[in-house]
């Protein structure tokens, strides 16, 4: 598998609260990633890369922990079930490289040795076989709940579904399977609508007065791609609040803190009144997101940028002074 993708969206030097839907796709339709490594258009869902093996081990440890605090529906229809799972299914195997197949009942992955019939109108798993893979030993004998379970535990990517009310205009959080959530709690987002699932980011008004014309644009008129920010200080994918060590932050190490970048992507189903939501997040360690001095100028420049209850709601106040001075002795 590839080495992961390298994107640096602070490139720009700002930080910036806003929807930067970029259009996926190919051709005409697609924009070039400006802070993609290679600057390359993309067109795909699902990014299978050399850090696979790292989403299982994390997801199968948040799985057994309590999926109930990371997976969930709520008033998901049918016909908005079954379209973003068939595109799921569909789409993760196109973008596996062959690792993964659907033939319109049974997804099989032959990274983890499994396969199993989907019932995608209810949402159940049917007919689970386990054999022989290079990931069998990560994969053991875990049992998915449902198809949505098992089609969040063979993707790095996490899953989200918006839907719609039709007549009243409404949205709301129809589902989630998000197993590597960067210090939120799924169970406080679902069932919820857009302004109220992004009431705590700082600096979020101005996105939130939109919500109906994106709202719109993501079930109408996508596919589309977006990035996130942001610091880690410790290299876990799983970032659940109930995981968390109360008290203070660690101070700040470059050897163990890394640039988190999530790569999410939206895709619309018109006639089923919603969206797909994925998530996928990249750790990068600081010396590989940093490598020259422009690019310790742009992180720099762009964490300035932040007010201070933009510092405070990315989790940065103790540790920024001291990330600063060694972005700064980076940047000459
Ligand atoms: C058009 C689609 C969307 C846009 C434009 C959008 C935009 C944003 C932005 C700008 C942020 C702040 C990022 C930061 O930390 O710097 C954010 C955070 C967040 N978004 Fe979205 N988002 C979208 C869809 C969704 C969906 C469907 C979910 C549902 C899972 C979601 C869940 C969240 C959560 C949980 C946070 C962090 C809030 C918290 O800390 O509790 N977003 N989003």
């Amino acid at each position: 598998m590839p080495a992961p993708t390298v994107y640096r969206p602070f490139l720009n030097g700002v930080y910036t609260v806003s929807a930067g839907l970029l259009r996926l796709g190919a051709g005409l339709a697609g924009q070039p990633i400006p802070w993609r490594e290679d600057g390359a258009a993309e067109t795909h869902t699902f990014a299978l890369e050399g850090d696979y093996k790292r989403f299982v081990v994390s997801k199968w440890a948040a799985h057994r922990r309590a999926l109930h605090e990371y997976a969930g529906e709520a008033n998901l229809s049918p016909e908005l079930r079954v379209a973003a799972l068939e595109f799921t299914a569909r789409t993760l195997a196109a973008d596996s490289g062959g690792a993964m197949t659907w033939d319109g009942q049974t997804f099989r992955n032959e990274l983890l040795g499994w396969k199993a019939r989907l019932d995608l109108r209810w949402g159940g798993v049917q007919d689970l076989r386990r054999f022989g893979a290079p990931l069998a030993g990560l994969r053991a004998d875990l049992e998915p709940l449902g198809a949505l379970d098992f089609l969040g535990l063979n993707a790095p990517e996490d899953l989200a579904i918006i839907a719609r009310d039709p007549q009243t205009g409404r949205d709301w959080l129809a589902a989630t399977h998000v197993l590597s959530p960067e210090r939120w709690d799924p169970r406080d987002k679902l069932g919820r609508d857009f302004v109220a699932v992004h009431s705590p980011v700082a600096g979020a008004g101005p996105m939130n007065a939109t919500v109906s014309r994106l709202v719109d644009a993501v079930i109408g008129r996508g596919p589309f791609v977006r990035f996130v920010w942001g610091i880690a200080l410790d290299y876990w994918l799983d970032h659940h609040p109930a995981t968390l060590e109360p008290g203070e932050a660690a101070p700040f190490d470059p050897d163990t803190a890394f640039v988190r970048v999530e790569r999410q992507t939206l895709t619309g189903f018109p006639a089923a009144h919603g969206a797909l939501f994925t998530i996928r997040p990249y750790l990068y360690p600081l010396e590989v997101a940093v490598q020259t001095p422009a690019q310790a100028r742009a992180l720099a420049a762009a964490l300035r940028t932040m007010t201070p209850g933009q510092q405070i709601y990315k989790g940065l106040r103790g540790i920024l002074p001291n990330l600063l001075i060694w972005l700064d002795e980076r940047a000459l």
